[in-house]
């Protein structure tokens, strides 16, 4: 695996590689990351990974500084499983002046997560955008993980036509159903035994709306109730459009139910789709 820094280097190395695939991640790489760089060798001849710890996405009390770095070992798992080229840039490398052009996504971006993470999701755009000018991928893969981030991707690259494929890959969970996410490592012993309960009480919820239940805001109350009755502190339950993430005008179109809620340290997110 060649690994580049350098913008101008990367793009000599990616002259004349064929057909592009593109997998960008904030490293403390997991098998949900490695299962996008596995998918991503079908759909092209060149697999792309990036490791970026973006600030742009990053609140002023979030995790910037504290976030997990673990180049060497995240670069293990990238040679082992198949890529060729790593794109890891320093934050100099990426933003070697202020970041002053942004991409400003649409109300989308105020909703659920953003509306508790403001300015996220113009942070994440603004990066994908520059991320994919720099590699100019014929594809790029995404995890439904993070199922308003992959909308919002989406919707960008389709309204400013670029000419990149969008996948989303799904969702990989521990045995206990917890889904994957490096910020899983700030859970005490304790905390990460109680963690499935998110993905338990979300499984409950798509179970009760396939067997008939329709009065979506009690089942939302329900299960932010029993979350904050064992130690979480939950921003949302909700059950949404999977079109566009608007409460649903109809129970017979697809849904998807989201959820975040924070647990000791870390604020974990979760989704299933109905
Ligand atoms: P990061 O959180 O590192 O995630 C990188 C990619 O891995 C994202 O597409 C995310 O949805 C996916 N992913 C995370 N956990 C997963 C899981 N358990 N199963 C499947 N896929 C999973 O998302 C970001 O980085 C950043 O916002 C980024 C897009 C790189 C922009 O900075």
């Amino acid at each position: 695996m060649q690994i580049y820094s350098s913008i101008p280097e990367l793009r000599a190395a990616l002259k004349n590689r064929g057909r592009i695939v593109f997998v960008p991640t904030m490293g403390n790489l997991h098998a949900g990351h490695i299962s996008l760089m596995k998918e991503a060798r079908a759909h092209g001849d060149t697999v792309v990974a990036s490791i970026f710890v973006n600030p742009l996405q990053f609140g002023p009390s979030e995790d910037f500084n504290s976030y997990p770095r673990t180049f060497d070992a995240d670069c293990q798992k990238l040679e082992a499983a198949g890529v060729d080229i790593l794109f890891a840039p320093t934050v100099k490398d990426l933003y070697p002046e202020p970041q002053e052009y942004v991409v400003d996504p649409p109300a989308i971006q105020n909703l659920l997560e953003g509306e508790f993470r403001p300015g996220h999701f113009q942070g994440v755009a603004t990066v994908v955008l520059k991320l994919f000018n720099i590699v100019q991928p014929a594809v790029a893969l995404f995890g439904k993980k993070d199922y308003q981030q992959l909308m919002v991707l989406r919707n960008m690259t389709r309204q400013l036509a670029l000419p990149i494929e969008i996948v989303g890959g799904e969702t990989v969970r521990a045995e206990d159903g917890l889904a994957l996410s490096s910020r899983n490592g700030y859970l005490s012993p304790d905390e990460r035994a109680e963690a499935p309960r998110l993905h338990r009480v979300l499984t409950r919820i798509r179970d009760a709306v396939l067997q008939g239940e329709r009065d979506f805001a009690k089942l939302e109350k329900e299960a932010a109730a029993e979350l904050d009755s064992h130690g979480w502190q939950t921003d949302y339950v909700a059950i949404r459009q999977q079109a566009d993430l608007q409460p649903p005008q109809s129970a017979d179109i697809p849904l998807v139910i989201l959820a975040a809620s924070r647990l000791g340290k870390p604020r974990l997110i979760d989704n299933l789709e109905i």
